[in-house]
């Protein structure tokens, strides 16, 4: 998507030097825009821990070059243990998403499947460019999947305003490009559907804020940031159409991790008959579960999180403020669980499905 107008996604390998890796430091977002080279494994594994990158199909495709990485800075032939000691560090690194081990998990059969010690590092980098390709081509799927919901409620509201709610960021800062999300949003954007996003600001990390309100921005489409208890009032008083979220692990029954608030959201979607739905490449799934509350883990980041918080002072520069008593006890998890009967459809990269296991087994069968 753009920044100043100008097309980027949020990584990519260097033209000239391979063996550098460009992300985009998110951490700074709004405020700044700046681009961090990664080259070694810890860089990409402090990247990820502690959120310069952030988002499902973000840290997939990092652990994909980071699996790259660790190759490339090794010296001499590289071996079984070589890889996975990277995999072990990465899939460490954050534990909600799904896309994180998924990606990690393709890239070691991708180069074991190469006989040749001396190609594996080429296979790596092809495999993670690959699979950042694939990331961004699902996402511009979902939109167009996502695109004919939009168009039957504004088609339904004789074309006025469609106003979607949304919470976190599952936008292209949250993949490699387009978003889950978002990606509806753009597209019916470009079939020129009018549309306006509530931004929920999404505390503590404050993605909606910071995030997708920029995102948004850039891009043109008209948003409202709202703090995060906000949604339930509009949506009782007809201000919301849908909502759409993105979701980091989902069982193959359709119960959804995503981004902690999102279960409050979609219980008050629920009460105002508000379509609820979920947004998600197919590498989010996790064929191996089906109950979510019991089996998806949970993080649960520092407390600092929401001791305090960082924006940007009045002469522009950036500052961390405590806003509680310092000696108060925390709990910072990080996303919480969705069931299934609360989720009217998954916009997926081959279409929409009902959240339940037979209709997601229907759109991939191969997973049977
Ligand atoms: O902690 P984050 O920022 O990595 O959390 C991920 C998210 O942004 C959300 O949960 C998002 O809605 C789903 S990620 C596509």
């Amino acid at each position: 998507m753009n920044v100043n107008n100008k097309p980027c996604r949020t990584i990519w390998p260097d033209p000239t030097r391979p063996e550098i890796i460009h992300i985009i430091d998110q951490r700074q977002l709004p405020h700044r825009f700046e681009v961090e080279e990664l080259r070694t494994l810890t860089d990409f594994v402090t990247a990820i821990r502690d959120m310069h990158v952030r988002g499902a199909g973000l840290i997939g495709a990092t652990a994909g070059f980071a699996m790259y990485a660790a190759l490339a800075s090794h010296e001499g032939l590289p071996d079984q243990r070589v890889l996975l000691q990277a995999a072990a560090a990465l899939v460490a690194a954050r534990p909600t998403a799904r896309n994180l081990a998924w990606a990690v998990e393709r890239q070691l059969a991708a180069i074991t499947a190469e006989p040749d010690r001396g190609r594996w590092q080429a296979t790596a980098f092809a495999e993670a460019c690959a699979i950042a390709d694939e990331d961004a081509d699902f996402c511009r799927r979902i939109g167009e999947h996502g695109l004919a919901i939009i168009q039957a409620i504004s088609e339904k509201k004789g074309g006025a305003e469609v106003n979607i709610l949304t919470h976190c960021n599952a936008g292209w800062l949250a993949f490699v490009d387009y978003g889950s999300a978002t990606a509806p949003i753009y597209a019916a954007q470009a079939a020129g559907i009018p549309v306006h996003v509530w931004v929920d600001e999404t505390r503590p990390w404050l993605q909606g804020a910071k995030l997708t309100a920029w995102e948004l921005g850039q891009q043109g489409v008209a948003h409202t940031l709202i703090a995060d208890n906000t949604g339930g009032h509009l949506m009782q008083h007809g201000l919301v159409d849908l909502v759409i979220v993105g979701t980091d692990r989902t069982t193959r029954s359709g119960d959804v991790a995503n981004k902690i608030g999102t279960y409050l959201k979609a219980l008050a979607a629920k009460d105002n008959n508000v379509p609820f739905y979920v947004a998600l490449p197919s590498s989010t799934f996790d064929w191996e579960i089906r109950d979510g509350v019991a089996e998806i883990p949970i993080e649960q980041r520092p407390g600092a999180e929401i001791l305090a918080i960082t924006g940007q002072t009045a002469s522009g520069s950036l500052a961390t403020v405590r806003i509680a008593p310092i000696d108060t006890q925390t709990a910072n998890y990080a996303f919480d669980v969705t069931p299934a009967r609360l989720v009217t459809g998954l916009i997926t990269e081959r279409g929409v499905c009902q959240a339940n296991e037979a209709a997601i087994l229907a759109l991939y069968p191969e997973t049977r």
